[in-house]
């Protein structure tokens, strides 16, 4: 096993907070959260989000880098470490395993709509969406679904490039991707804002997404957007702790998790503002659901001027976006093996890379010969997987880690790490002793009924 010496780190903290910041900002920014804004009635469900990423998010983030930081090893045997440490159960090394297998199930369906988002930036750069009418941009849709072998392609694709950035290592693959993809996804998100500020109903997606009616704020929505939280700040399965454990001694977790925080949150509004500015200008359903992105923004792109370049940005937006989430799905995975064996790096990653291209075919097949294959109560393999962990086991990891800082860990190790004042850490350690623990259960226990149902 590496020494802590001898473990890579980020360059800076700057290169941290970037690939910290690539890995919340993904699909969940630009894809979900705009779709499920739209489905839960906007305003209500944002302000609702916005308090749970403040209120939870953030000291679960600091939480989570803390452990890493700390441990200076890969998840699972970081909480091995940290438990033997506070002369606890080893058993807690699970909450770390059962990570590093979310990140790989996650990721055999975020590389098959990453490949998704891949295929319409050829369909947006061939102008297949100029003028045409909703039946044209739906058979599209479905058309791509029912093809078996296509989507095979895409989500090959997707996952080789994935892959590919993670056997470079941590400085020649992670951070420069990164570096590279990080700052043109915010220029491009950038311009599009603009192009939607001048061309599209600006205004109404404003007051859409902004103007406070509480009465709309359901519990459902407020479930969604507490769930969305972590999903969208990478929460609860270690990507964040292992990208923590890189992380040089002498930064400030409260003040990254801080930055990174604002950054994910900030893309998520400003997609979902760009988004709706043109639904709206093109009088368009903006509660479509998941299909927001790819039947109703296309409809939008075939009709305005310059639809073709803004709709091929777009795409090309979503999947930097997507790309620097996937690598930080497979990162804790990576880490394990190259920690635990004599495997190198790149081989650790291409051999995790193949488990997940391997059951993404599954994911590939139940949009199509396999749609009816049901695997529990009702839901398909995609719906399954999607459920099993965005909703019971990225919670239950952030749970797990919310109670091992703030009731098994020694106080002086955990103030150690986290550096703060007096005042700042009591407020934290209040938060992740009973808040975080309260809300993630609520969540859960809802979230189980819902899928029961
Ligand atoms: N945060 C990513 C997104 O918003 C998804 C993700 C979840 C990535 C968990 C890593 C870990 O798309």
């Amino acid at each position: 096993m590496s020494e802590p010496s001898m473990r890579s780190a980020w360059s800076n903290r700057w290169t941290f907070i970037m690939a910290t910041a690539g890995s919340a900002i993904g699909l969940g920014n630009i894809w979900k959260f705009p779709y499920m804004t739209g489905v839960n009635g906007g305003s209500a469900f944002v302000l609702v989000f916005l308090g749970c990423i403040l209120l939870v998010g953030i000291p679960l983030m600091m939480c989570e880098i803390m452990l890493g930081r700390r441990a200076q090893k890969n998840p699972a045997d970081g909480m091995l470490h940290l438990a033997r440490e506070a002369s606890a159960s080893p058993h807690w090394r699970w909450v770390g395993l059962i990570g590093v297998l979310t990140g790989v199930l996650i990721l055999t369906f975020y590389s098959v709509i990453g490949g998704w988002v891949i295929r319409y930036i050829l369909h947006a750069l061939a102008g297949d969406f100029d003028g045409a009418n909703s039946t044209i941009i739906g058979n599209m849709f479905s058309g791509m679904l029912a093809s078996a072998s296509s989507l095979l392609f895409w989500h090959t694709l997707f996952t080789a490039m994935t892959v590919w950035v993670v056997a470079r290592g941590v400085n020649h693959g992670l951070e420069k991707a990164s570096k590279i993809l990080m700052p043109s996804l915010f220029v491009i998100l950038l311009l599009l804002l603009i192009y939607s500020m001048v061309e599209g109903d600006f205004g109404r997606a404003l007051d859409f997404m902004f103007t406070p009616d509480f009465s709309k704020v359901t519990p459902q929505a407020a479930l969604s957007a507490l769930g969305h939280a972590f999903f969208s700040l990478s929460l609860g399965m270690g990507a964040v702790m292992v990208y923590g454990s890189y992380l040089q001694r002498h930064v400030s977790i409260a003040r990254t998790s801080f930055y990174i925080a604002i950054a994910d949150t900030l893309v998520a509004l400003l997609a979902g503002l760009t988004i709706y500015a043109l639904v709206f200008k093109h009088q368009l359903d903006p509660s479509a659901g998941p299909g927001l992105i790819f039947q109703t923004l296309p409809l939008a792109f075939g009709q305005m001027w310059g639809g073709q370049v803004v709709g091929t940005l777009f795409f090309i937006l979503v999947t930097f976006a997507a790309w620097t989430s996937s690598i930080s799905l497979i990162e804790p995975a990576t880490a394990w093996i190259t920690e635990n064996t004599s495997v190198s790096r790149s081989a650790a990653a291409y051999l995790i890379g193949f488990c997940t291209w391997l059951l993404g075919i599954s994911v590939v097949l139940s949009f199509n010969i396999w749609q009816d294959v049901q695997i529990i109560s009702g839901l398909g393999i995609f719906d399954t997987l999607d459920k099993l962990t965005t909703t019971i086991l990225l919670p239950l990891g952030g749970l797990m880690m919310a109670l091992f800082a703030g009731w098994v860990m020694r106080t002086q190790h955990v103030r150690e790490e986290l550096g703060l004042q007096p005042r700042t850490y009591a407020i934290w350690r209040f938060i992740i002793r009973y808040i975080s623990p309260l809300a993630i259960t609520v969540i859960f226990l809802s979230l189980i009924g819902l899928i029961g149902s």
